[in-house]
């Protein structure tokens, strides 16, 4: 195993799932061995990677009803552990002392099998989120150039915060992904200023590449397929395949 990454932002709509889809995607085509975690009750990852919904999911595995090896689907676009709607039960399901570690245990029996583990987060700080971040090595998060996004990221980083304090001191924050960019808007000077201060207060970066909004991405989801294959020429394919380069070359163990 080289790293856990979560991929959080509790502000739905910003490009978890898609950038946790892509970014699999991309690190697959490199040779990596990836698993992807959907923890999002809604399972919009699972349905794009078109994993058999019957059969124990995310939920079985964290209320430990199910072995991980049982969890896994081997789908055309990579190995997933679907995630299932009694998700939305978690938060008061899993109410034991140690709950914040059921992901981080379940996850030590394929640590030999993988090179990175790719966890997709629901649109909420509670206790799926603080399980993946408690299982990550690291952090990405996207989001949208927009003045509510960035409001939001405070709030992810008090949870950041308390995870490291109780839960994983070793968690660090790749950077801040910005999505969804639409080419006419022009980032205003503000803007970046702000963003760029966000990523300070967090102590990361603000990754140089920007996905642009571009509607191969709703059309490769509408299919089920990857958007790496279905639309490589397509400018958020290229974003991707451009931000992929960035996040693997820019690594650091920090
Ligand atoms: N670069 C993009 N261009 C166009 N649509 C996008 C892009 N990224 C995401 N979307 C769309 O925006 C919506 C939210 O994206 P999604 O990845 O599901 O966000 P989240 O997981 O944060 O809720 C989806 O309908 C998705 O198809
Ligand atoms: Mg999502």
């Amino acid at each position: 195993m080289k790293e856990i990454i979560t991929i959080a932002n509790q502000k739905g709509g910003v490009g978890k799932s898609t950038t946790a889809h892509a970014l699999g995607s991309c690190l697959r085509a490199r040779g990596e061995r990836v698993l992807f975690v959907d923890l999002d009750p809604q399972g919009n990852l699972t349905y794009t990677m078109e994993a058999d919904p019957s059969g124990p999911t995310a939920y079985e595995l964290l209320t430990r009803q199910a072995e991980l090896a049982d969890c896994i689907r081997q789908t055309e676009q990579g190995d997933l552990i679907p995630a299932s709607a009694q998700l939305a039960a978690a938060d008061m399901e899993l109410n034991s002392t140690g709950k914040e570690y059921r992901l981080k245990e379940a996850l030590a029996a394929v640590a030999e099998d993988y090179d990175i583990i790719l966890i997709d987060t629901p649109p909420a700080l509670g206790i799926l989120t603080i399980n993946a971040l408690t299982a990550s090595d690291s952090l990405l998060i996207p989001a949208q150039a927009d003045i509510y996004s960035l409001q939001g990221i405070g709030q992810l980083y008090s949870t950041v915060q308390a995870v490291r304090t109780y839960c994983n001191p070793n968690l660090s924050i790749r950077g801040i992904l910005l999505t969804r960019h639409s080419a006419r808007a022009v980032l205003t000077r503000d803007l970046t200023e702000m963003i760029g201060e966000t990523a300070a207060q967090l102590g990361t970066q603000v990754y140089s590449t920007v996905i642009r909004e571009n509607i191969a991405v709703k059309e490769a989801q509408a299919r089920r397929a990857d958007l790496l294959r279905y639309a490589p020429k397509s400018n958020a394919a290229k974003d991707y395949a451009a931000f992929a380069e960035e996040f693997t070359g820019g690594q650091d163990d920090e």
